[in-house]
């Protein structure tokens, strides 16, 4: 394994005749904690998806845990996703199950366990993500929004992923909750620290992102323009990346 999760080499992609990413090549580190960073439109869901292997690349490679997902079937890259826990923008949980058969969906989706092993399971991530037994009985309409990114997060990591993937996780939150929800993102990662876990973030937050981050990914207009860590982002001289410190 190498040090990188992700390996973006050569990738352009256009949508018709526009661009939307520029040749980008760069590693995500294997461990840590990277926050994608840009003004919308810069094309950081989009390189998300690349991740996931949901859009190909017009040009170039994308090397996750070291396989070409490129080179793969869709069979065998639906199989590859176990590898990955998501979390969207607006925490997408199945609107007619309670928390607690949100969490339980994938593993009876991908995994044979019994209703005892369930059980277990499911109620230690709504623990370790602050979700009471008696919210675990709840539909997501009777939880808070703070709650319901909770169970995102919690339903994220059912599968044991290797990389977590946040696409503004914090969008819609009072900034007391998205600092909550930052917290709990850093435990996860932390926790899970040994083997190896990385956190990708989809952020507009400056300030969360350079207190929780330890890289940092610059997007504009479909271009990495730097990709450093928080140390360094901070005392980038890029006049774009300044004007965003400054906002
Ligand atoms: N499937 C698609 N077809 C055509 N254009 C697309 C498609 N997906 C994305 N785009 C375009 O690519 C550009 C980048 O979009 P993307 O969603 O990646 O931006 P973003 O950085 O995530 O923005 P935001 O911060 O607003 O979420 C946009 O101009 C968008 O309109
Ligand atoms: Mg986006």
């Amino acid at each position: 394994m190498t040090e990188f999760a992700v390996e973006f080499k050569n990738v352009s992609k256009s949508f018709g005749e526009t661009p939307v990413l520029r040749d980008l090549n760069f590693g995500v580190h294997r461990g840590k904690i990277t926050t994608i960073l840009g003004f919308s439109g810069a094309g950081k869901t989009t390189l998300m998806k690349h991740i996931l292997g949901l859009v190909k690349p017009s040009e170039g490679e994308v090397i996750v845990l070291g396989t070409d997902i490129g080179l793969i079937s869709e069979l065998e890259l639906r199989e590859f996703r176990r590898n990955f826990g998501m979390v969207f923008q607006y925490a997408a949980l199945f609107d007619f199950l309670t928390s607690f058969e949100n969490v339980a969906f994938p593993l009876r989706e991908f995994t044979k366990m019994n209703e005892a092993e369930i059980k277990d399971k499911v109620l230690g991530l709504l623990d370790s993500v602050g979700i009471s037994k008696e919210a675990a009985g709840r539909l997501p309409s009777e939880l808070s929004g703070g709650m319901r990114k909770r169970v995102g997060l919690a339903r994220g990591l059912a599968l044991d992923p290797h990389i977590m993937l946040y696409d503004e996780p914090t969008s819609g939150l009072d900034p007391i909750t998205t600092h909550v929800v930052y917290d709990l993102m850093r435990d996860t990662h932390l926790r899970n620290q040994g083997r190896g876990f990385t956190s990708i973030i989809i952020s507009h937050d400056i300030h969360a992102t350079l207190k929780y981050s330890d890289y940092i990914v610059f997007m504009e207009r479909g271009q990495v323009v730097e990709h450093l860590d928080v140390e360094n982002f901070k005392k980038s001289e890029n006049p774009v990346i300044r004007r965003f410190l400054e906002l």
